[in-house]
């Protein structure tokens, strides 16, 4: 069965074509992150208006991708929850049009949960060559001419992502897909969770973050050492240059073990920062990060990312002595994080093979994978009938 999943919930327009919630035979992201970090996050009123120009071509080359027509889906999947509102409307009006016109059945997907599912493909249709990450060189023709006036989709251009990601065939994949139980660690910019799975579409919440998302704390304190947008690679990339145990930033403390809060941490960074500059906690934020050497960024990059990333795994650590799975996964924008892996590896007793990051950050692949799974147990949606739900947290423990 091959599935089309399409993500529009934030700032990455992306579609995928999955063949039984394994073999991936094309993955387009068509990332705003340049757009975005001008204004250092996420402008959601642009974040939908980039969606709209871009979602035809996404789709079109992720098809052309996988060297596939229409005639050959079986399914359309599309995030419908959560996310930004206007972002959502763009990628579930595409699909509900689509699902109409080609006549295919359609499938509404949870973005959190499909973060874990970026831990099932472990297959690449190989013999589909022409496979690519980006939309750039394909939408080269949607670009006005110079002798043109600037057309609705000028904005492409300044859309793309610019990091080339690379071709599909380089990625490494997990070698056979997680067992159940599994636990997963969701970490991403809008989410901080454990879930444990007893079976596909049968969790149950664990905790979660009492305050703000590990990726958010990343965010937010990239933006006070004056790290650009998105924090989390900023830090993390700071971070090898710096001393992890240079400034002693503290650990939350809660009642539920598998609980997390990071807005302490985030604070706490800030009043480190304060005290090592000389300056006093009325001192404006946004003019600390001048103040400090690029030893001192590092070593605080290091420090935060040290203690934020050791939080996650004392719990991971709780929860798998706690429920013995026979797998864990790591999923969502955070579980790119090359700290957060080794020390996972090194303080759990099992061998765990991680998602690509280019899976880990928003993709439409994690939602054609669940969509396979999901259509396995439930009947597809009416698509003259989906809405849209922005904030849905994963309460629902069964399909
Ligand atoms: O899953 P995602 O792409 O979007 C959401 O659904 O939120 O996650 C984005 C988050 C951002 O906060 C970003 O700073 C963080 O993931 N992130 C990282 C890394 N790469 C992305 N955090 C730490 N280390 C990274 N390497
Ligand atoms: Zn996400």
């Amino acid at each position: 069965m091959k599935i089309l999943g399409i993500e529009t919930s934030c700032d990455e327009t992306a579609a995928s074509v999955v063949e039984d919630g394994r073999r991936l035979f094309s993955n387009v992201v068509n990332s705003q992150i340049d757009i975005h970090a001008l204004y250092g996050g996420v402008v959601p009123e642009i974040a939908a208006r980039s969606h709209i120009e871009v979602i035809n071509p996404v789709i079109n080359q992720a098809l052309t991708d996988a060297n596939l027509t229409w005639d050959d889906i079986d399914a359309i999947a599309v995030t419908y929850a959560p996310g930004l509102i206007g972002s959502l409307l763009v990628g579930t009006l595409a699909a509900r049009t689509l699902a109409v016109i080609h006549n295919k059945p359609l499938y509404p997907i949870h973005h959190v949960e499909a973060h874990v599912y970026a831990n099932f493909i472990t297959e690449i249709a190989h013999e589909n060559a022409q496979m690519s990450e980006t939309v750039d060189a394909s939408t080269e023709h949607l670009q006005p001419k110079a002798d043109q006036a600037p057309g609705p989709l000028s904005n492409l251009e300044r859309s793309r992502s610019g990091a080339d990601i690379g071709s599909l065939s380089d990625l490494v994949l997990p070698s056979h897909q997680p067992e159940f139980p599994m636990l997963a660690l969701i970490v991403s910019g809008g989410h901080s969770q454990l879930v444990l799975f007893k079976d596909h579409g049968d969790y149950k919440l664990l905790g979660q973050t009492q305050d703000d998302a590990v990726g958010e704390a990343f965010d937010k304190v990239a933006k006070i050492l004056g790290l650009p947008y998105p924090g989390g690679p900023s830090i993390a990339k700071a971070a090898l240059d710096g001393d992890p145990l240079k400034y002693s930033l503290p650990k939350s403390k809660l009642d539920n073990p598998y609980n997390f809060s990071f807005s302490g941490l985030k604070t706490a960074t800030l009043r480190a920062v304060q005290r090592e500059t000389g300056v006093d906690f009325t001192f404006p934020s946004h003019e600390l990060a001048e103040r400090l050497s690029e030893q001192q960024r590092n070593d605080f990059a290091a420090s935060f990312q040290n203690v934020a990333v050791s939080t996650l795994v004392d719990k991971a650590q709780r929860a798998y002595q706690d429920f013995s799975p026979k797998s864990v996964v790591i999923a969502g924008g955070v579980a790119a994080n090359q700290e957060l892996r080794r020390q996972l590896s090194e303080r759990l007793p099992l061998d765990i093979e991680y998602a690509p990051m280019n899976f880990c950050t928003d993709n439409g692949a994690m939602i054609a994978t669940l969509g396979y799974f999901y259509a396995q147990k439930v009947a597809p949606t009416d698509p003259y009938n989906l809405d849209v739900i922005p904030s849905l947290s994963m309460t629902k423990t069964t399909w």
